[in-house]
């Protein structure tokens, strides 16, 4: 089953620019940041009371946010929802003939571990799967 939203995902050129809005301006509390190299992008995340955002930066031009932001600018990148256990969640998804970016689950942000469905398949929303341990 699919459970609550975990997180938005925003892409932007920069962390540095995102974070002097959503953190200094914005007031959202600034919890974490890594870089995420099966993503090819940094990640921050940021809290808005119990609402999680995360602002990716692309480290490479080959990185999928780098596609992004070329076609579209910054923007919202996609949606995530908690699950359970994520392979279960992406064999029942497959099953049901849902298009998945890739066919196994990989390393997330934070040790987690997360599966992409595809925009196709969603009326053109990149949707993430987590299965987290830690906040
Ligand atoms: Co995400």
């Amino acid at each position: 089953v699919i459970l609550d939203l975990d997180h938005v995902g925003i892409a932007l050129p920069s962390l540095k620019e995102g974070l002097a809005t959503y953190k200094n301006q914005m007031g959202f509390e600034h919890i974490h940041t890594e870089e995420v190299p099966s993503e090819k992008v940094r990640v921050a995340v940021l809290l808005a009371g119990n609402t999680r955002v995360e602002l990716l930066e692309p480290t490479s031009e080959g990185s999928p946010v780098s596609q992004f932001l070329r076609k579209r600018g910054g923007g919202i990148h996609h949606l995530a929802f908690k699950v359970e256990d994520v392979e279960a969640e992406v064999e029942r998804l497959r099953m049901e003939g849902v298009e998945l970016i890739e066919p196994a689950p990989r390393k997330g942000a934070q040790n987690s571990k997360v599966a992409f469905i595809h925009p196709r398949s969603t009326g053109g929303v990149l949707i993430e799967l987590v299965e987290r341990f830690v906040r």
